[in-house]
């Protein structure tokens, strides 16, 4: 039989022909390519520079948006070069500017040009990292990736783990996994969850909410945390850390199961006393969770904060390179001491076992919920081949002194009250000099403060309440801030508290 040649296509004419409905989706993509390689490039270039100037924030009143959240399904293809064009404004205006200086909020560190690249080309290349034999490459960047993140934490080589699309998911696998490992797939298998509502999990007041979340979705409720409260430097107080599970324990319905440690706290960046928890986990024979999504990294700096060295006493732990390793959204890991952790929990007999890895690789699909799984792997490979260990060390070093800085400026300037305590990259504060004002007020002045900041697209820091009091919130997780921005933002703040305090007028906010 005589065989067809393989030729492609002959090229359109380019992209303001428009493709008619109909067409096949193969032949107006083939005609598209070199002008979607092209906007590529140049709009990368032109967000690059531009956004690290002007506003951090878009416009408040965005007819973008209003014309966007309008549109109907599109019947028909549109041509490509107004398609472009229209999402060319949508990114340029209508974006919080994540890699501006002036963007201090969460913890969104802005993302490196290395690690987006590497995002994009997991997408040209669309691998399904579920199994082995479907990407042996993606298999292998992510057992790479995996054994690198857990040399952060101090785990051994022979340590296991997955990427996830974030820290939540990671804590709700890392509870999941101690729940088999201790208890066996009980209830999970029959669906009698009974057994369920008797497992608790002990935490501190700091502890990220997501870990209620998984206690939800595992079946504990919430009724099956116990938050234990800290001391002055948000460390989990362990005297009644300990009290608390011996008190379960003499109850005889609780079943004591995990401690959840951290290390480096979402507001206050802080850390519990990993090697006391190591302990108490030890003797009432618990497992030993560490949320370290934000803080493990800092293990690697010069001089990391007093705790952080300790995390790789955990069972398991969660970090995040969407964090501090500065690749783009979303990827999170969960690391735990051997792969089998995963396995055992995740790795149910789907239809699909003839795909059963036969060599070293494991298939990832087994690991965690996810079957479909993209390439994450790569934008992380990228980002600490380029990088190495050295340079995200210093820049870490280079984060905690200018957290130094914001919190001896805070600590000396008597206008200004610190709130939690101070030793990582997050420090809280708040506006306290019109102390003619009575408590509530100063709350309102420094919501309004940061609102009217945020509006104006001045800076994007985030609002706090702490020990009933209200004030801000700067996450020392961007690369392009140094010490100097840090102390515009707070003569803005002082600006903006003396014009106010001076008016008087509280139910006005500044334009
Ligand atoms: C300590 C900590 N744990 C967990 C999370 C949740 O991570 P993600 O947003 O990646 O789901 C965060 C988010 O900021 C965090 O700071």
């Amino acid at each position: 039989m005589e065989r067809k040649q393989l030729e492609p296509a002959a090229p359109r004419s380019g992209l303001s022909e428009c493709a008619a409905a109909g067409d096949r989706l193969a032949d107006i993509q083939q005609t598209d390519l070199p002008s979607l390689i092209a906007f590529f490039g140049a709009f990368w270039e032109s967000y690059a520079s531009d956004a690290v100037h002007g506003r951090v924030t878009p416009l408040d009143k965005s007819r973008i948006l209003d014309a966007l959240l309008g549109n109907p399904l599109p019947e028909g293809p549109m041509d490509a070069e107004q398609l472009l064009d229209q999402v060319r404004s949508m990114l340029a205006q209508e974006t919080v500017k994540t890699r501006h200086p002036m963007f201090l909020g969460y913890v969104t560190p802005p993302a490196l040009e290395i690690a987006a690249l590497g995002e994009a080309l997991a997408a040209v290349v669309n691998q399904n990292v579920a199994f082995a034999t479907l990407s042996p490459l993606g298999t292998a960047l992510e057992a790479t990736v995996v054994r690198w993140l857990g040399e952060i934490v101090g785990y051994p080589q022979t340590c296991g783990g997955i990427l996830t699309s974030g820290g939540s998911n990671a804590n709700l696998y890392g509870l999941a996994a101690a729940r088999y490992q201790l208890f066996g797939f009980r209830g999970a298998v029959d669906g009698n969850y009974a057994d369920s509502r008797r497992l608790r999990i002990y935490c501190s007041e700091q502890t990220h909410h997501s870990v209620d979340k998984a206690a939800i979705l595992l079946g504990l409720g919430t009724d099956g945390i116990r938050r234990i409260p800290v001391d002055r430097d948000h460390r989990v107080r362990v005297d009644l850390l300990r009290t608390a599970i011996e008190q379960d324990i003499e109850t005889d319905v609780a079943l004591p199961m995990v401690i959840v440690g951290n290390a480096g706290t979402r507001l206050c960046c802080a850390y519990d006393d990993l090697t006391s928890l190591r302990e108490i986990a030890d003797e009432y024979r618990l497992w030993l969770h560490v949320d370290a999504a934000y803080g493990g990294f800092l293990r690697i700096a010069e001089k990391p904060p007093c705790g952080a060295e300790a995390v790789y006493l955990a069972d398991s732990v969660v970090l995040d390179p969407h964090k501090l390793l500065f690749v783009p959204f979303d990827c999170g890991s969960l690391l735990v001491r051997h792969p089998r952790h995963l396995s055992d929990c995740f790795g149910a007999e789907g239809e699909y076992n003839e795909m059963r890895p036969s060599g070293p690789l494991h298939d990832y699909a087994n690991f965690g919920m996810q079957l479909g799984r993209s390439m994450k792997a790569l934008k992380v490979w990228l980002a600490l081949k380029r990088y190495g260990r050295a340079t995200y060390s210093a820049e870490f070093t280079r984060l905690l002194r200018i957290a130094a800085h914001l919190t001896r400026r805070v600590d000396t300037d008597p206008r200004f009250e610190r709130m939690g305590p101070a030793g990582g990259t997050a420090i809280c504060f708040r506006w306290c000099e019109s102390r003619c004002l009575r408590e509530d007020e100063l709350d309102r002045l420094n919501s309004i403060i940061r609102r009217t900041l945020v509006r104006r697209g001045a800076a994007f820091v985030d609002e706090v309440v702490l020990d009933g009091k209200t004030g801000f919130r700067l996450c020392m997780t961007n690369f392009n801030t140094d010490s100097g921005d840090v102390d515009r933002l707070l003569e803005g703040i002082a600006s903006l508290a003396s014009s106010l305090s001076r008016s008087g007028d509280w139910n006005r906010e500044p334009t």
